[in-house]
């Protein structure tokens, strides 16, 4: 028997790091997984090794295929219990300098993406008077760092909305929760686009033990598997030995 035997999961941004290993940990306590992503041929990988589960090429900036999403979710898997909104970009640098395309692309991505994915996925977990959706935020999202402008206000927009919402639906059953990761090792820093940002962020992180995504996976079938009336509100983890 499974932790998440009979439930259903979508899980965004699931095509590397965090989100894939959250789909195999849901996947092993029998979860059906909806995985989505942009980068369907790493989607397809993912799938082999999962056993109930569809694929769905996913754009979180757009709001059509969001809803879309969600209804194939719905649709070809009976239902949706838990949706984990984890798709986001991470492009740290300096905001006199930045290139204002990357700001676009944060909140879009981190903030739009999720707003649209739970606004999609909401009306069926009210009436169903249970649900779990977990936003993946970021120590970045308690702390501000300089540097890291653009990438804070789109998770400190998140933790915002999500505490917005705990309080709009929590008592109709359906829980809101938040998990905090400081650094993990996945390819999120390969995307940053100010040079001399990426080089610093990679030495940095080299220097200490990140956490593996798997780790952030446990902690959300920890979070998704307790007993109906217990809500994880908020999960803050980082590597022993991040200071800050
Ligand atoms: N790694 C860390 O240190 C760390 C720390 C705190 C928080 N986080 C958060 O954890 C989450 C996952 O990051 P990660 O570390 O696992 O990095 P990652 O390996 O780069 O994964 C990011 C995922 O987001 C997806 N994605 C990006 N833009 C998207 C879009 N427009 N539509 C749909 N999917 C999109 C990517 O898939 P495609 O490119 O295939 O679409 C990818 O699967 C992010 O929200 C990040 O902010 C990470």
């Amino acid at each position: 028997m499974g932790l998440l035997d009979g439930r259903t999961a979508l899980v965004t941004g699931a095509s590397s790091g965090i989100g894939a290993a959250t789909a195999l940990a849901l996947a092993a306590e029998g979860a059906a997984v909806a995985i989505a992503a942009r980068r369907t041929d790493r989607l397809d990988v993912l799938q082999g090794r999962l056993d109930k589960s569809i694929a769905i090429e996913l754009d979180v900036t757009d709001e059509a295929a969001c809803r879309n999403a969600v209804a194939r979710t719905q649709g070809e898997l009976g239902g949706l219990d838990i949706l984990v909104n984890n798709a986001g970009v991470m492009l740290l640098g300096p905001i006199l300098d930045a290139d204002t395309e990357d700001w676009r692309r944060m909140l879009n991505t981190n903030v739009l993406g999720l707003m649209y994915m739970t606004h999609a996925a909401l009306p069926r977990m009210l009436d169903e008077g249970r649900g779990d959706i977990v936003n993946v935020s970021s120590v970045a999202g308690r702390i501000a760092r300089l540097g890291s402008g653009g990438y804070n206000a789109s998770k400190w927009a998140v933790n915002a909305f999500s505490e917005s919402l705990r309080q709009e639906v929590t008592a109709r059953g359906v829980r809101i929760s938040l998990v905090e990761p400081g650094a993990v090792a996945t390819e999120l820093t390969d995307h940053i686009t100010h040079e001399g940002t990426r080089s610093l962020v990679k030495s940095t992180i080299a220097q200490t033990t990140p956490l593996q995504a798997e780790d952030i996976a446990r902690a959300i079938v920890y979070v998704v598997s307790q007993p109906p009336y217990v809500a994880i509100n908020e999960v803050l983890i980082r590597p022993t030995d991040q200071e800050r």
